[in-house]
This record gives structure tokens, C-alpha cells and sequence, in this order.
């Protein structure tokens, strides 16, 4: 059995600019040390704005915190053409280590299918990131088809060209979850995931399902994120809302604590 390192994702989406970016990773950084929580057991990762990613970097640089980072999109293309696009090229040069590909939000302002996310996963593993591989169905998708059929016909597309041995990272995002405060259950949720896992053996290998961190993303908060990585397919969470809270996103990034193994 591999053991899956949790991994806690805060997605600020379009908030925060570069000067409070820097203040609110130094706030979390300064409430996980009075708390001597060591951010040894559990990554946590920063997606902020493009414009904000220098400062982060910086700040984790010289400070020396134990935080990674990444964007919350990435173009395609290596370069050119591509007015207001950036390339993986350029975040893996500012020190990211993930990017997110394929969030609901970008599907539906950016009119994102399936295949533009799948050239965008091999896009970030070309230049050496993690891509976060959003999916999750619609409050229609679920009374038409159940949980479990769109995000599993998702991720497949994604999958569809990516070497066996690549490193990724997938989040289950129920849409009708994001930003509603209604979470979905612990059990659809795993249930889902484990779904999930399967399309990454099937698409990659036993290998790949058996190492590969799968989170559940949608409301998460300090109040219910126990109850989600007790699930056995569930990694850690990507977390929107909560993330821009220092104080609660400190308490979810702790969440070893309340959690009985
Ligand atoms: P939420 O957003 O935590 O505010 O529901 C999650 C996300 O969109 O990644």
C-alpha cells in the first residue's frame, strides 16, 4: 500500500492582490508556528492569482516556509501568439509546482470541454508541473446521470494522452457544491473518488491509482474536512472560500489532529 501524502490546495480564484497575498501567507505561516503544527505530514499549496505569484514566491523563497504554489490555469501553448494566456513555461520559471486545469469556473466562463483540458494537462507535464485535474458534475448531471458518470467520462478525457508514470493530482468538485456551503456527503464523495482512482488505473496504471492523491473539492471547511479525509480515497481538499480565511484555513491545513486515524 503507498501511502498518499494529504495534500491541502487553498484556490483563491480572483482574490487577493500581491501586497495582501503576502500579508496572508505570512499570517497563516505565523498562526502554524504558534500552533506548532509542522507542515511536515501535510502539503499545502497556494493558488493565487497570476499577478500574485511572484510575491508568494519571494516570500516562501526567503522566509523559507514550507508552502508550494501554483496557478490557477496555464494556455496550451508554450508561447506566442496567445493574447492574455500564460504558459506553463512561465509558471514553472516563477517556482510553481502545480496548476490547476480544468475548475468548473473556467469550463463555464471559458467555455473549457473536455479536450482543451486534456491539452492543458500535457501542456503543465511537458514543463514539469503537477496539473490538478478539476471535474464534477452539475446539479442537472446529478439528477440526470448520478454522481459518479460525468466526472469519471472527465477525467478519462483528460487521461486520454498522459504517459503511465505521470504525476498528477485529481480533485472531485461537485459544481452544485462549489461556493453553496451545501458539501457533498462524506460517503458520495468517496464514493466518487474511488471512481475516480479507477479511471487513473485504467487510463494510466495500478502504479498511478494506487500513489496518486485524489481530493474533494466544494464547501470545504475546518468544521467538515475530518470527515472527508477519513474517506479511504480521499487525499485532502481543494479548498476555495476558506482558503481566503487565515484562521480557518490554518484549522483545515491542521486537520491531523481531528482526525482518529
Ligand atoms: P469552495 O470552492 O470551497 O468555495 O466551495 C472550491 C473550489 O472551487 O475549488
Amino acid at each position: 500500500m503507498v501511502a498518499r501524502k494529504p495534500l491541502i490546495a487553498g484556490n483563491w480564484k480572483m482574490n487577493f492582490d500581491h501586497m495582501r497575498a503576502i500579508a496572508f501567507v505570512q499570517k497563516i505561516s505565523w498562526i502554524l508556528k504558534d500552533a506548532k503544527f509542522p507542515v511536515t505530514d501535510v502539503d499545502v499549496a497556494f493558488f493565487p492569482p497570476f499577478t500574485d505569484i511572484r510575491s508568494v514566491q519571494t516570500l516562501i523563497d526567503s522566509d523559507g516556509l514550507a508552502f508550494a504554489f501554483g496557478g490557477q490555469d496555464l494556455s496550451p501553448h508554450d508561447e506566442g501568439a496567445h493574447t492574455g494566456d500564460i504558459s506553463a513555461l512561465f509558471l514553472k520559471k516563477l517556482g510553481c509546482t502545480y496548476v490547476i486545469v480544468g475548475h468548473s469556473e473556467r469550463r463555464q466562463d471559458h467555455h473549457e470541454n473536455d479536450e482543451i483540458v486534456a491539452a492543458k494537462v500535457l501542456a503543465a507535464l511537458k514543463h514539469g508541473l503537477v496539473p490538478v485535474i478539476c471535474v464534477g458534475e452539475t446539479a442537472e448531471d446529478l439528477e440526470k446521470f448520478g454522481p459518479s458518470a460525468v466526472p469519471v467520462t472527465q477525467l478519462t478525457a483528460a487521461l486520454r494522452a498522459i504517459p503511465a508514470d505521470a504525476e498528477i493530482v485529481v480533485a472531485y468538485e461537485p459544481v452544485w457544491a462549489i461556493g453553496s456551503g451545501k458539501a457533498a456527503s462524506p460517503a458520495q464523495a468517496q464514493d466518487v473518488c474511488a471512481a475516480l482512482r479507477g479511471v487513473i488505473g485504467r487510463e494510466m496504471s495500478t502504479d498511478a491509482a494506487a500513489s496518486t492523491r485524489v481530493l474533494y473539492g466544494g464547501s470545504v471547511k475546518s468544521g467538515n474536512i475530518a470527515s472527508f479525509v477519513r474517506e479511504k480515497d480521499i487525499d485532502g481538499a481543494l479548498v476555495g472560500g476558506a482558503s481566503l480565511d487565515a484562521e480557518e484555513f490554518a484549522k483545515i491545513v491542521q486537520f491531523p489532529r481531528h482526525v482518529i486515524a
